[in-house]
Protein backbone atom coordinates (compact mmCIF):
# COMPACT_ATOMS: atom_id res chain seq x y z
CA UNK A 1 0.00 0.00 0.00
CA UNK A 2 1.14 3.50 -0.76
CA UNK A 3 2.37 6.07 2.10
CA UNK A 4 -0.43 8.58 1.41
CA UNK A 5 -3.43 5.23 1.01
CA UNK A 6 -5.88 3.73 -1.27
CA UNK A 7 -7.54 6.25 -3.78
CA UNK A 8 -11.15 5.08 -5.82
CA UNK A 9 -11.40 7.26 -9.25
CA UNK A 10 -14.92 7.56 -11.68
CA UNK A 11 -13.16 7.97 -14.29
CA UNK A 12 -9.73 6.53 -16.41
CA UNK A 13 -6.38 7.92 -15.18
CA UNK A 14 -4.68 9.63 -18.64
CA UNK A 15 -1.25 7.75 -19.71
CA UNK A 16 0.53 11.08 -18.91
CA UNK A 17 -0.61 11.05 -15.24
CA UNK A 18 -0.35 7.51 -14.49
CA UNK A 19 2.67 7.31 -13.14
CA UNK A 20 2.50 10.09 -10.65
CA UNK A 21 -0.87 8.55 -9.43
CA UNK A 22 0.80 5.46 -9.19
CA UNK A 23 3.92 6.99 -6.94
CA UNK A 24 1.21 8.99 -4.76
CA UNK A 25 -1.67 6.55 -4.28
CA UNK A 26 -2.60 2.78 -4.36
CA UNK A 27 -5.23 3.72 -7.05
CA UNK A 28 -8.05 1.76 -8.17
CA UNK A 29 -8.88 3.44 -11.64
CA UNK A 30 -11.53 2.00 -14.33
CA UNK A 31 -11.26 2.05 -18.28
CA UNK A 32 -15.08 4.41 -18.27
CA UNK A 33 -16.27 6.46 -16.56
CA UNK A 34 -18.38 5.02 -13.85
CA UNK A 35 -21.58 5.69 -12.56
CA UNK A 36 -21.94 6.81 -8.97
CA UNK A 37 -23.88 3.24 -7.93
CA UNK A 38 -20.69 1.94 -9.39
CA UNK A 39 -18.44 3.93 -7.37
CA UNK A 40 -19.83 3.63 -3.94
CA UNK A 41 -20.17 -0.83 -4.39
CA UNK A 42 -16.25 -0.08 -5.44
CA UNK A 43 -15.61 2.05 -2.29
CA UNK A 44 -17.44 -0.49 0.18
CA UNK A 45 -15.35 -3.32 -1.36
CA UNK A 46 -11.74 -1.54 -1.42
CA UNK A 47 -12.40 1.34 1.87
CA UNK A 48 -10.31 4.49 0.13
CA UNK A 49 -9.40 7.10 1.82
CA UNK A 50 -9.66 9.55 -1.21
CA UNK A 51 -11.83 9.37 -4.25
CA UNK A 52 -11.26 10.75 -7.40
CA UNK A 53 -14.80 11.79 -9.39
CA UNK A 54 -16.18 14.18 -12.52
CA UNK A 55 -18.71 16.31 -12.93
CA UNK A 56 -21.00 13.73 -14.57
CA UNK A 57 -21.22 11.62 -11.25
CA UNK A 58 -23.80 13.24 -8.98
CA UNK A 59 -22.66 12.69 -4.59
CA UNK A 60 -25.81 14.01 -3.36
CA UNK A 61 -26.70 13.44 0.03
CA UNK A 62 -27.75 9.52 -0.41
CA UNK A 63 -24.70 8.76 -1.99
CA UNK A 64 -22.59 10.31 0.53
CA UNK A 65 -24.54 8.84 3.04
CA UNK A 66 -23.30 5.11 1.67
CA UNK A 67 -19.67 5.68 1.52
CA UNK A 68 -17.26 4.21 3.80
CA UNK A 69 -16.06 5.79 6.63
CA UNK A 70 -12.52 5.75 5.40
CA UNK A 71 -13.24 8.50 2.61
CA UNK A 72 -11.31 11.42 3.60
CA UNK A 73 -11.38 13.37 0.61
CA UNK A 74 -13.49 13.68 -2.64
CA UNK A 75 -11.42 15.74 -5.47
CA UNK A 76 -13.80 16.40 -8.92
CA UNK A 77 -12.33 17.38 -11.94
CA UNK A 78 -14.52 20.32 -12.52
CA UNK A 79 -14.06 23.59 -10.77
CA UNK A 80 -18.20 23.19 -10.46
CA UNK A 81 -19.00 21.28 -7.19
CA UNK A 82 -22.83 21.40 -8.14
CA UNK A 83 -23.20 17.82 -8.29
CA UNK A 84 -21.79 17.26 -4.56
CA UNK A 85 -23.92 17.93 -1.86
CA UNK A 86 -20.93 19.94 0.26
CA UNK A 87 -23.01 19.93 3.36
CA UNK A 88 -23.19 16.04 3.88
CA UNK A 89 -19.68 15.64 3.18
CA UNK A 90 -19.47 18.70 6.04
CA UNK A 91 -21.59 16.31 8.48
CA UNK A 92 -19.32 13.43 7.53
CA UNK A 93 -16.20 15.11 7.92
CA UNK A 94 -15.30 14.98 3.96
CA UNK A 95 -13.37 17.67 2.75
CA UNK A 96 -14.07 18.25 -1.24
CA UNK A 97 -11.77 19.82 -4.00
CA UNK A 98 -12.04 21.35 -7.16
CA UNK A 99 -9.91 22.51 -10.05
CA UNK A 100 -10.24 26.07 -10.05
CA UNK A 101 -7.84 28.70 -12.49
CA UNK A 102 -6.78 25.93 -14.64
CA UNK A 103 -9.77 26.00 -16.84
CA UNK A 104 -10.29 29.84 -16.82
CA UNK A 105 -9.04 30.85 -20.56
CA UNK A 106 -10.40 27.30 -22.16
CA UNK A 107 -13.85 28.10 -20.94
CA UNK A 108 -13.65 31.59 -22.00
CA UNK A 109 -12.20 31.06 -25.01
CA UNK A 110 -14.89 28.36 -25.70
CA UNK A 111 -17.80 31.49 -24.68
CA UNK A 112 -16.93 33.21 -27.12
CA UNK A 113 -16.97 30.17 -29.59
CA UNK A 114 -20.50 29.96 -28.84
CA UNK A 115 -20.79 33.66 -29.37
CA UNK A 116 -19.62 34.05 -32.68
CA UNK A 117 -21.10 30.71 -33.45
CA UNK A 118 -24.63 31.72 -32.68
CA UNK A 119 -24.24 35.35 -34.01
CA UNK A 120 -23.03 34.35 -37.32
CA UNK A 121 -25.39 31.49 -37.50
CA UNK A 122 -22.48 28.98 -37.27
CA UNK A 123 -24.55 25.86 -37.47
CA UNK A 124 -26.82 26.61 -40.16
CA UNK A 125 -23.58 27.63 -42.36
CA UNK A 126 -21.48 24.10 -41.32
CA UNK A 127 -24.86 21.86 -42.24
CA UNK A 128 -24.72 23.62 -45.90
CA UNK A 129 -20.93 22.73 -46.16
CA UNK A 130 -21.89 19.39 -44.91
CA UNK A 131 -24.51 19.36 -47.68
CA UNK A 132 -21.72 19.61 -49.95
CA UNK A 133 -22.65 23.11 -50.11
CA UNK A 134 -25.52 22.70 -52.15
CA UNK A 135 -27.26 26.32 -50.76
CA UNK A 136 -25.73 29.47 -52.24
CA UNK A 137 -26.67 32.08 -49.98
CA UNK A 138 -27.95 35.15 -52.12
CA UNK A 139 -25.68 39.03 -50.85
CA UNK A 140 -28.77 39.02 -48.56
CA UNK A 141 -28.94 35.89 -47.23
CA UNK A 142 -27.81 33.78 -44.37
CA UNK A 143 -26.74 37.06 -42.47
CA UNK A 144 -26.10 36.90 -39.26
CA UNK A 145 -25.16 39.66 -36.51
CA UNK A 146 -22.38 42.00 -35.80
CA UNK A 147 -20.39 41.03 -32.21
CA UNK A 148 -17.76 43.87 -32.51
CA UNK A 149 -19.19 46.71 -30.57
CA UNK A 150 -22.51 45.58 -29.17
CA UNK A 151 -22.34 45.80 -25.00
CA UNK A 152 -22.04 42.54 -23.20
CA UNK A 153 -23.42 42.25 -19.89
CA UNK A 154 -21.81 39.21 -17.36
CA UNK A 155 -23.58 38.11 -14.93
CA UNK A 156 -20.87 36.26 -12.33
CA UNK A 157 -17.45 38.80 -12.74
CA UNK A 158 -15.72 35.93 -11.05
CA UNK A 159 -12.56 34.25 -12.66
CA UNK A 160 -14.59 33.42 -15.95
CA UNK A 161 -16.55 35.65 -16.07
CA UNK A 162 -12.90 38.59 -16.48
CA UNK A 163 -11.53 36.58 -18.50
CA UNK A 164 -14.37 36.88 -21.31
CA UNK A 165 -14.64 40.31 -20.77
CA UNK A 166 -10.76 40.62 -21.64
CA UNK A 167 -11.98 38.64 -24.85
CA UNK A 168 -15.15 41.13 -25.25
CA UNK A 169 -13.04 43.99 -25.22
CA UNK A 170 -10.42 43.35 -28.21
CA UNK A 171 -14.17 42.96 -29.91
CA UNK A 172 -14.62 46.46 -28.78
CA UNK A 173 -17.61 45.83 -26.28
CA UNK A 174 -18.42 47.93 -23.62
CA UNK A 175 -18.74 45.81 -20.53
CA UNK A 176 -21.52 45.67 -18.21
CA UNK A 177 -21.61 43.29 -15.19
CA UNK A 178 -24.02 42.15 -12.23
CA UNK A 179 -22.46 40.43 -9.23
CA UNK A 180 -23.03 40.03 -5.60
CA UNK A 181 -20.63 42.29 -4.74
CA UNK A 182 -18.93 44.96 -6.54
CA UNK A 183 -15.22 44.49 -7.51
CA UNK A 184 -12.45 46.20 -7.00
CA UNK A 185 -11.16 48.93 -9.48
CA UNK A 186 -8.57 46.99 -11.00
CA UNK A 187 -10.78 44.19 -11.52
CA UNK A 188 -13.27 45.78 -12.84
CA UNK A 189 -11.33 47.36 -15.60
CA UNK A 190 -13.94 50.11 -16.92
CA UNK A 191 -16.78 47.32 -16.51
CA UNK A 192 -20.14 48.61 -15.47
CA UNK A 193 -21.67 47.47 -12.10
CA UNK A 194 -24.96 46.76 -11.09
CA UNK A 195 -26.48 45.40 -8.30
CA UNK A 196 -29.98 44.50 -9.71
CA UNK A 197 -29.79 41.90 -12.60
CA UNK A 198 -33.10 43.90 -13.53
CA UNK A 199 -31.90 47.16 -14.16
CA UNK A 200 -28.84 45.64 -16.53
CA UNK A 201 -30.96 43.55 -18.18
CA UNK A 202 -32.46 46.17 -20.81
CA UNK A 203 -28.72 46.90 -21.27
CA UNK A 204 -27.58 44.15 -22.84
CA UNK A 205 -27.28 43.30 -26.57
CA UNK A 206 -25.18 40.52 -25.35
CA UNK A 207 -26.46 38.43 -22.03
CA UNK A 208 -23.36 35.98 -20.78
CA UNK A 209 -23.82 33.73 -17.82
CA UNK A 210 -20.64 32.98 -15.96
CA UNK A 211 -21.80 31.98 -12.54
CA UNK A 212 -21.89 29.18 -10.71
CA UNK A 213 -24.54 26.81 -10.83
CA UNK A 214 -26.58 25.20 -7.43
CA UNK A 215 -28.60 28.38 -7.14
CA UNK A 216 -31.99 27.83 -8.66
CA UNK A 217 -33.32 29.36 -12.15
CA UNK A 218 -31.91 32.58 -12.91
CA UNK A 219 -33.04 33.39 -16.58
CA UNK A 220 -36.79 33.59 -16.33
CA UNK A 221 -39.38 34.18 -18.86
CA UNK A 222 -39.88 37.79 -16.68
CA UNK A 223 -35.94 38.47 -17.07
CA UNK A 224 -35.52 37.02 -20.86
CA UNK A 225 -38.39 39.96 -21.51
CA UNK A 226 -36.74 42.35 -20.19
CA UNK A 227 -33.57 41.88 -22.49
CA UNK A 228 -33.85 44.39 -25.62
CA UNK A 229 -35.22 42.34 -28.48
CA UNK A 230 -32.75 40.76 -30.28
CA UNK A 231 -30.27 39.94 -27.68
CA UNK A 232 -27.88 37.36 -27.64
CA UNK A 233 -27.92 34.72 -24.93
CA UNK A 234 -24.74 33.27 -24.13
CA UNK A 235 -23.91 30.09 -21.16
CA UNK A 236 -21.19 28.33 -20.32
CA UNK A 237 -21.98 27.76 -16.86
CA UNK A 238 -24.95 25.79 -16.09
CA UNK A 239 -28.12 24.70 -17.77
CA UNK A 240 -29.80 24.85 -14.22
CA UNK A 241 -29.67 28.66 -14.10
CA UNK A 242 -32.51 28.46 -17.24
CA UNK A 243 -35.86 27.86 -17.31
CA UNK A 244 -35.42 26.30 -20.87
CA UNK A 245 -39.43 26.34 -21.61
CA UNK A 246 -39.12 30.22 -21.31
CA UNK A 247 -35.78 30.51 -23.75
CA UNK A 248 -37.52 28.13 -26.44
CA UNK A 249 -40.09 30.53 -26.48
CA UNK A 250 -37.99 33.37 -26.31
CA UNK A 251 -36.01 32.07 -29.30
CA UNK A 252 -39.06 31.33 -31.33
CA UNK A 253 -40.62 34.86 -31.08
CA UNK A 254 -37.08 36.56 -31.37
CA UNK A 255 -36.97 38.53 -28.16
CA UNK A 256 -34.14 36.36 -28.13
CA UNK A 257 -32.02 36.58 -31.35
CA UNK A 258 -29.74 33.82 -30.89
CA UNK A 259 -27.78 31.36 -28.15
CA UNK A 260 -24.75 30.20 -27.69
CA UNK A 261 -25.23 27.17 -24.88
CA UNK A 262 -22.49 25.01 -23.78
CA UNK A 263 -24.77 23.55 -20.70
CA UNK A 264 -28.49 22.07 -20.72
CA UNK A 265 -30.74 21.33 -17.57
CA UNK A 266 -30.25 17.72 -18.95
CA UNK A 267 -26.59 16.65 -20.02
CA UNK A 268 -26.48 14.29 -22.01
CA UNK A 269 -29.56 13.87 -23.52
CA UNK A 270 -30.91 17.48 -23.28
CA UNK A 271 -33.97 19.18 -24.87
CA UNK A 272 -33.36 18.71 -28.68
CA UNK A 273 -36.07 21.32 -29.43
CA UNK A 274 -33.25 23.95 -28.66
CA UNK A 275 -31.07 22.27 -31.68
CA UNK A 276 -34.61 22.27 -34.19
CA UNK A 277 -34.65 25.92 -33.66
CA UNK A 278 -32.47 27.81 -36.06
CA UNK A 279 -31.31 30.53 -33.79
CA UNK A 280 -29.16 28.36 -32.01
CA UNK A 281 -25.44 27.21 -31.68
CA UNK A 282 -24.44 24.52 -29.56
CA UNK A 283 -22.25 22.47 -28.40
CA UNK A 284 -22.05 19.38 -25.80
CA UNK A 285 -20.42 20.90 -22.55
CA UNK A 286 -16.90 21.17 -24.27
CA UNK A 287 -16.04 24.35 -22.04
CA UNK A 288 -13.24 23.17 -20.70
CA UNK A 289 -12.16 20.56 -23.52
CA UNK A 290 -8.79 21.23 -24.14
CA UNK A 291 -5.67 18.50 -23.81
CA UNK A 292 -3.53 20.97 -21.39
CA UNK A 293 -6.93 22.11 -19.17
CA UNK A 294 -8.27 18.75 -18.97
CA UNK A 295 -4.75 17.40 -17.81
CA UNK A 296 -4.21 20.94 -15.41
CA UNK A 297 -7.46 19.81 -14.17
CA UNK A 298 -6.98 16.24 -13.40
CA UNK A 299 -3.55 17.27 -11.64
CA UNK A 300 -4.81 19.81 -9.75
CA UNK A 301 -7.56 17.40 -8.22
CA UNK A 302 -4.65 14.87 -7.63
CA UNK A 303 -2.94 17.51 -5.84
CA UNK A 304 -6.08 18.50 -3.68
CA UNK A 305 -6.26 14.49 -2.78
CA UNK A 306 -2.48 14.21 -2.36
CA UNK A 307 -2.67 17.23 0.07
CA UNK A 308 -5.33 16.06 2.41
CA UNK A 309 -3.89 12.18 2.47
CA UNK A 310 -0.60 14.13 3.78
CA UNK A 311 -2.55 16.44 6.40
CA UNK A 312 -2.05 19.56 4.34
CA UNK A 313 -5.15 21.73 3.58
CA UNK A 314 -5.15 22.27 -0.43
CA UNK A 315 -5.93 25.71 -1.82
CA UNK A 316 -8.28 23.88 -3.78
CA UNK A 317 -10.77 22.66 -1.14
CA UNK A 318 -13.82 24.11 -1.27
CA UNK A 319 -15.16 23.48 2.01
CA UNK A 320 -14.02 22.49 5.63
C1 LIG B 1 -16.58 22.76 -14.71
O1 LIG B 1 -15.43 22.39 -14.48
O2 LIG B 1 -17.40 22.97 -13.82
C2 LIG B 1 -16.95 22.95 -16.13
O3 LIG B 1 -18.30 23.07 -16.30
C3 LIG B 1 -16.38 21.81 -16.95
O4 LIG B 1 -16.35 22.19 -18.30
Amino acid sequence: MSELGRVVASLPIPGPLQDRVNALFDCIAPDRHLKTDEVIDLANQHQPAGLLVSLGMPLRAEHMARLPASVRVIATTSVGYDHIDVAAANARGITICNTPDVLTDATADTHMLLLLGAARRAKEHVHNMDGGWKIRNGFFQGLGVEVTGKTMGIVGMGRIGRAVADRARAFRMPILYHNRTRLAADLESGARYYASLEEMLPHCQVLSLNLPGGQGVLMTAERFAMLPKGALFINSARGSLVDEEALLAALKSGQVGAAGLDVFQKEPGFDTRLNELENTFLLPHIGSATIETRMAMASLAIDGIAAVLAGRAPDNRVNL
